[in-house]
């Protein structure tokens, strides 16, 4: 069992194996992908190891991240062996859609049981402005492929001031039919940034009383959960999610563990610097890796320090997989 010492635990593990992404987002990549190293990410087998430690210590959950993770043409052999791992039950993957329609397919057979999608806005219009891509269309197509292979299906809005007002009417038109859960997620801080952060960000406090208003019910958290506040409707398809790290409390029900794509462990999002384990991932052992993670966990924090400004050695989201 994986476990610091504020005594949370720790069953989800969200797994970077790119930072590279062919989006342009203006609140993460505004400037596009910035390579300042050459690039050494994870091969399949030392993933195989990371997956195999952290579930012999109780992690049930695998969220594949990037930059982009469908950018690597062995994504669907890195779902295989996230899904083959005894102990794992959900594998799930975060992607920007844009080979959506023609990969999904293949990811569902290889046992992807979750997918999230980011999708800015319902307005292709501001949907091209956020992105820098006209791909709304062929991304829905893919949602609606995903939902018919029964995936479980969240779409990612991240709230940004001229557009935040706007999204949650058509949202809310859209979730009447569509059963995806909509999460609306307030901007951070990060070390790029700063002016955009400034000029952009608005709290997701008011859209919840807005939502208890209209009558949805906040839901129950699992033990795997993500960092979503969930809300349903009798009236609706869909649900709502908030995810409010500036919210008080945020980091209490934290139960998840990053590695980054070239096997660096972090243990918050904001955290100063990754823990480097890739020495014992060449190697393959899994019980000293296993014992490096437990050795390490006394050194998480109790929060993420956002609130006071600190954004840590993260200069995009994207880096290390939000
Ligand atoms: P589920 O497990 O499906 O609920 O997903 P998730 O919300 O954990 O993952 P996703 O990759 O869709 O991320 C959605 C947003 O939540 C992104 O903006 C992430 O950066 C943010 N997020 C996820 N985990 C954390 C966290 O521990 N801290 C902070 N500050 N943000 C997080
Ligand atoms: N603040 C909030 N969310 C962000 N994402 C990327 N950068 C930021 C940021 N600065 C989101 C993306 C994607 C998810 C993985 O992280 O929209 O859905
Ligand atoms: Fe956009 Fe995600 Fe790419 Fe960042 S990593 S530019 S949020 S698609």
């Amino acid at each position: 069992m994986l476990q610091d010492k504020f005594g949370r635990r720790f069953h989800y593990l969200r797994l970077s194996i790119t930072d590279v992404c062919n989006f342009r987002c203006s609140y993460c990549l505004p400037d596009g992908y910035q390579c300042d190293s050459p690039r050494d990410f994870l091969e399949l087998d030392e993933i195989t190891t990371v997956v195999k430690a952290f579930a012999g210590l109780g992690t049930s959950k695998i969220r594949i991240t990037g930059g982009e993770p469908s950018l690597r043409k062995d994504l669907p052999e890195i779902i295989k062996t996230c899904a083959g791992t005894e102990g794992i039950k959900e594998v799930a993957v975060t992607t920007n859609g844009y080979k959506l329609p023609q990969m999904i397919d293949a990811w569902a057979e290889a046992g992807l049981t979750n997918l999230n999608v980011s999708i800015d806005s319902l307005d292709p219009r501001q949907f091209k402005a956020i992105t820098g891509h006209d791909k709304l269309q062929t991304i829905l197509q893919g949602v609606d492929r995903a939902l018919a292979l029964g995936l479980k299906v969240k779409i990612n809005s991240v709230l940004l001031k001229p557009y935040s007002e706007a999204l949650l009417g058509t949202a809310l038109d859209w979730l009447k039919e569509v059963p995806v859960s909509l999460r609306l997620i307030e901007l951070m801080q990060t070390g790029d940034n700063h002016d955009f952060f400034n000029a952009n960000h608005v709290s997701g406090l008011p859209i919840k009383e807005q939502l208890l208003a209209l009558g949805w019910q906040q839901a129950e958290r699992k033990v795997t959960a993500g960092p979503a506040q969930e809300f349903s409707h009798p009236d609706y398809a869909g649900r709502i999610g908030l995810i409010m790290p500036y919210s008080k409390d945020f980091c209490s029900s934290c139960n998840r563990l990053r590695v980054s794509a070239t096997g660096n462990l972090h243990l918050c999002l904001f955290a100063e610097q990754g823990l480097p384990l890739r020495p014992l991932l060449k190697e393959g052992d899994v019980a000293a890796l296993q014992a490096r993670l437990q050795s390490l966990m006394g050194k998480k924090e109790a929060t993420h320090w956002l609130h006071e400004g600190f954004t840590g050695a993260t200069k995009q989201l994207a880096m290390l997989g939000g």
